[in-house]
Parts: C-alpha cells; sequence; structure tokens
C-alpha cells in the first residue's frame, strides 16, 4: 500500500493509517488476549505498547486527511470510498475497537457508518 500510494499524499493518510493502521487497533487486542491465554506476559504487555503507539499513528491520519478533503475540496466519507476502490484496499471487517478508533480521532459519523456495515 505504501508503494500504491507513493504518489499521492490523500491516498497514503486514507489507506494506511485510517485503513491498514486503524486496523492494527482492531487486532492488537485479540493478539494480545491469544497471548495472555497461552502465558505468553511479555508478548501480552509488548501488545499493550503496539495498541498504545497506533493510537497515535492513526491520529496523524485523521488529523491530516480531513484537512487535506478540505484544501481540495472534497467529500471525505466519498473520497476515502473512491480512494479504497481505486488502489484495493482491504475491505474493514469487524470486530472494530471502537475505543481506540475514537481514542484516534474517528468521529462518531464514521464510527456509526462501520458498525452498520
Ligand atoms: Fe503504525
Amino acid at each position: 500500500m505504501a508503494e500504491k500510494t507513493s504518489q499521492d499524499l490523500l491516498a497514503r493518510l486514507a489507506l494506511v493509517p485510517r485503513t491498514l493502521e486503524a486496523r492494527g487497533l482492531d487486532a492488537a487486542p485479540l493478539i494480545r488476549d491469544k497471548l495472555w491465554r497461552v502465558g505468553d506476559l511479555p508478548g501480552a504487555a509488548l501488545l499493550e505498547v503496539i495498541l498504545r503507539d497506533e493510537i497515535g499513528h492513526v491520529a496523524i491520519g485523521n488529523r491530516w486527511y480531513p484537512w487535506l478533503c478540505a484544501q481540495r475540496g472534497l467529500d471525505p466519507v466519498a473520497a476515502h470510498a473512491e480512494l479504497a476502490r481505486r488502489h484495493c484496499a482491504p475491505r474493514l471487517r469487524g470486530p472494530f475497537n471502537i475505543e481506540a478508533r475514537r481514542a484516534a480521532g474517528f468521529d462518531e459519523q464514521e464510527l456509526a457508518a462501520l458498525q452498520t456495515g
């Protein structure tokens, strides 16, 4: 995805922090819990650090993506759908880490849209 979006900052923001890294927010608790269950407590603690760091990475996307959409006169939701289609981004599937996504700056409309598919 970094290569696919290397020529367009808007696509990079939409599809790396706001899609793939946001997916990391969803996946980290599941992996952390699996590690915990098999007794890998240091591994589980590392996943906590990764999750916390990832919120900051996603927040960068959520800070600049709407700004750049405004600069270009684009609707953020429609632009995201078009960029995801154009660059064959993976389709998002739950369960979603709504709390972490909220902390990373996704707005309530986007969070509601995720949960209704
Ligand atoms: Fe990251």
